[in-house]
């Protein structure tokens, strides 16, 4: 018998306001065609005003307590691209906020792979025994880092959190987390990333643009890069962990653009019908992909207890990252 984490509840949480393609449209030079046609997005959602990541973390956060039958954990993981503040993490908070002052709280930041990083990291947390009970969310305010007249990533990005409890069990369990593979490319941080703010801006000596304070993405460059290190990666779990495609129920990638989604699905060999998508209904949401798509498909009862899930994403940095699990009996949060 091998100690492992055991996938024990799940939640999410989305802010209140939906924007729609038709909204979008009014102000920039885009329309509800595009939009669905190029990424198969038709809503997104904003926060409002004076709302900030750690409030969809600690509203995630809770549900997935609900959902795993518990009031407090050893650890809280927030993985996010959009902190409350450059400094302190938001983790800290969101453990406060949730009555859970004393937990170990730290923040990954891994852009859209943030999710899978944390999920790895509070894996290895419980398996080495540092920690019995993990809470790993993935919470994102992309709302607030977009640039309102950039068409190209306004259509795409949107904000929302979702969360897994993870609890110390055995690798045989359904809900164990086993091998994650994770990979990155510093090469490529100029394709997804935000100028301004960080070190290497402000010891530039250089002023920073006016647009430099906002999200920008080459978005053809991503495009293929996603599609193939996903592809990779996912190749790459399988292969460790002896598992063949045919026998993957159901495969959730990051959830940017459903050509993108589509073409992973034909690489790997999965049919399109067994991808797991809620895209249309709240776009990209960075770290919080994974887990708010993980949540939507288990309270529709798309995900059952005994299905082969194959997770995959790939974001800025550039990183990657894959895991296969079965999916456990899990209760609503
Ligand atoms: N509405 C209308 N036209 C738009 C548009 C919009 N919202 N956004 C871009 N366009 C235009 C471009 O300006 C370009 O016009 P041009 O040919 O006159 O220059 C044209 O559409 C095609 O642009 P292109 O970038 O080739 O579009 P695309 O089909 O690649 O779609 C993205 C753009 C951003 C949707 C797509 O590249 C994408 O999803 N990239 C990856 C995103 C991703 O994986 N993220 C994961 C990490 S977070």
């Amino acid at each position: 018998m091998s100690r492992a984490a055991v996938v024990a509840g799940i939640g999410s949480c989305l802010p209140p306001r939906a924007v729609s393609n038709a909204e979008l449209s009014a102000r920039l030079d885009t329309t509800d065609e595009w939009i669905r046609t190029r990424t198969g997005i038709a809503r997104r959602w904003h926060s409002d005003a004076g709302m900030a990541t750690s409030d969809l973390a600690v509203g995630a956060g809770a549900n997935a307590l609900k959902s795993a039958n518990e009031s407090i954990v050893d650890t809280v993981i927030v993985a996010t691209t959009t902190p409350d503040r450059p400094c302190p993490g938001t983790a800290p908070l969101v453990a406060s906020k949730l009555g859970m002052t004393g937990a170990a709280a730290f923040d990954v930041g891994a852009v859209c792979t943030g999710f899978l990083y944390g999920l790895a990291t509070g894996a290895g947390l419980i398996a080495t025994g540092s920690a019995d009970r993990v809470l790993v969310i993935g919470a994102e305010t992309f709302s607030s880092i977009l640039d309102p007249a950039d068409r190209s990533t306004s259509v795409i990005f949107g904000d929302g959190a979702g969360a897994v409890v993870l609890r110390a069990g055995e690798a045989s369990e359904d809900g164990a987390i086993g091998h994650c593979d994770l990979g990155s490319d510093g090469a490529g941080q100029d394709l997804i990333t935000v100028r301004a703010g960080g070190s290497a801006q402000r010891l530039s000596g250089v002023a920073p643009e006016p647009g430099d304070a906002y999200f920008a993405m080459a978005g053809k460059e991503v495009f293929w890069r996603a599609v193939q290190r996903m592809a990779e990666s996912c190749r790459g779990v399988l292969n460790v962990t002896g598992t063949r495609i045919d026998e993957i129920d159901w495969l959730v990638g990051h959830q940017a653009n459903q050509r993108i989604l589509d073409r992973l699905a034909d690489d790997l060999g999965v049919p399109r019908d067994r991808c797991v998508t809620n895209l249309a209904e709240v776009g990209n949401t960075a770290a919080a992909s994974i887990p708010l798509a993980l949540d939507h498909a288990h309270v529709a009862g798309t995900l059952r207890a005994g299905d082969r899930v194959l997770l995959t994403a790939f974001g800025g940095g550039l990183t990657w990252g894959s895991t296969v699990l079965t999916w456990p009996a899990l209760k609503r949060g």
